[in-house]
């Protein structure tokens, strides 16, 4: 049990914690909490949210109404103050697991939705942050410990489509990964030189239409594999050989156009099919023969279990399938998928379970079945860089986080470049041979 409130030293005692209704990338009202112990240490965090969401994910508490669109976040901050804080003050920051089960308890609903996903997650980062404040120790390092701490392998998004980009593309993300990078810095070189070249293409093609959600390049293609190819040249552009030292990644996010088994794109190849799951596939396994991609998440929908484990069987151990909406960093459905043979890589976003516990627990729930995980960003973000701390403490070894502009993306790139300056490892990446095409 957490030490009842009078025995708790003021290092580690919650003086107060205080909700805040901030901005996020989107334009849209977030949430923020600030937690501040007896002795003056303090840790802040804020709410990230996602377009393409899973359905089985927590759910933010948004207020409706015509108000921003319904989604402003009074009711979330009401029931911080209501709630939350009565509950936590005079606590010991430091039980991480035991306040976040208090939250959990607090809710009470299995979705989070009577406190709201965003009012937990951002509680459950902010009290890391304090705790690792009240030790005098950067967040990484507090959830660290012992153990060897090392950066991880960026994801970095080129173009942005599906829910993304109004649907331009069927296909959400077309990310590179620097496969053939030995460290940090070199990995953002080479992204940067690639968005660069991209850039250059489209306008070239006459194809830039601004960027998306994530501040990927939004393009005018008649259809995805345009996009393929265009990558692809934008890799040799930038002086980078494909596959050898920049790699491609894909989000289909096929959920978002896929139920049932049945899957309506609108630029198949360049016109609007309705495709079955094992023609999907297909498609998707003829672009991992023709094209450099390494990686692929979400290939189909979150209810097509079957589709799920063929694919993964089709795309063979070289191919990294990482599952995102079906899984929705949840231990439970992450072995579910693993027993079925569907994937053997999960996508992990905290508030995509509500607190930082249950998202370690699926980060172990994955390594315990020889599954790699990757610590994700979601659409809607902000200047808070807790994700990338998690990756580092955690020794996640992958990092997705959208694309190589703006600066609610470029905060996290930048933290990283920070974090490395303290690592033994240094800014050192995992070797290639820890990976799926290594
Ligand atoms: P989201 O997109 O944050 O809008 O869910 C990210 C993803 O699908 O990986
Ligand atoms: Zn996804």
């Amino acid at each position: 049990m957490t030490d009842t409130p009078s025995s708790v030293p003021p290092t580690r005692r919650i003086a107060s914690v205080q909700a805040r209704r901030v901005w996020d990338s989107r334009g849209r009202p977030t949430v923020e909490v600030e937690v501040a112990t007896a002795a003056g240490a303090r840790g802040r965090a804020i709410a990230p949210a996602g377009a393409s969401t899973g359905s089985g994910e927590a759910v933010d508490l948004r207020d409706g109404g015509v108000a921003f669109g319904g989604h402003d976040v009074r009711r979330a901050i009401a029931g911080i103050d209501a709630s939350i804080a009565p509950a936590l003050v005079g606590r010991d920051v430091s039980a991480q697991a035991e306040l976040d089960a208090m939250l959990v308890a607090l809710d009470g609903t299995h979705d989070r939705s009577r406190l709201g996903g965003n009012a937990l997650v951002a509680t459950s980062m902010a009290l890391a942050h304090a705790a690792a404040a009240s030790a005098g120790r950067p967040l990484w390092a507090w959830l660290a410990g012992d153990a060897p701490a090392m950066l991880p392998l960026p994801e970095i998004q080129i173009f942005g489509g599906g829910a993304h980009a109004g649907g331009r593309l069927d296909l959400q993300d077309f990310m590179v990964v620097a496969v053939g990078a030995d460290d940090w810095r070199t990995a953002l070189d080479w992204t940067a030189e690639v968005y660069r070249a991209a850039g250059r293409l489209l306008a070239d093609a006459g194809r830039l239409q601004g960027v998306a959600d994530e501040g990927g390049f939004w393009p005018a293609f008649d259809d995805n594999e345009q996009a393929l190819t265009m990558l692809t040249r934008a890799i040799e552009a930038a002086g980078l050989r494909p596959g050898e030292d920049v790699a491609i990644s894909l989000d289909i996010a096929a959920s978002n156009f896929g139920r049932g088994g049945r899957y309506r794109m609108a630029r198949a190849d360049g016109r609007p099919r309705e495709l079955e799951s094992g023609e999907l596939a297909e498609l998707l396994l003829g672009w991992l023969r023709r094209y450099p991609v390494v990686s692929i998440e979400d290939p189909l929908a979150e209810d097509d279990l079957a589709g799920l484990a063929a694919f993964t069987a089709a795309a063979g151990p070289r191919v990294q399938v990482v599952l995102d909406d079906a899984v929705v960093t949840s231990a439970s459905r992450i072995r579910a998928h693993a027993a079925a043979g569907a994937g053997n890589t999960a996508l992990i976003k905290p508030n995509q379970a509500g607190t930082l516990t249950e998202s370690l627990a699926a980060l172990e729930a994955s390594r315990a079945l020889g599954w790699d995980a990757i610590v994700s960003a979601r659409s809607g973000e902000t200047e808070d860089t807790t994700i990338v701390h998690l990756a580092v403490g955690w020794g996640v070894r992958q990092l997705k986080v959208g694309s190589f502009a703006r600066s609610e993306r470029m905060a996290k790139w930048n933290e990283g470049l920070r974090i490395g300056e303290s690592l033994s490892e240094g800014f050192a990446l995992p070797p290639r041979s820890a990976f799926p095409w290594g």
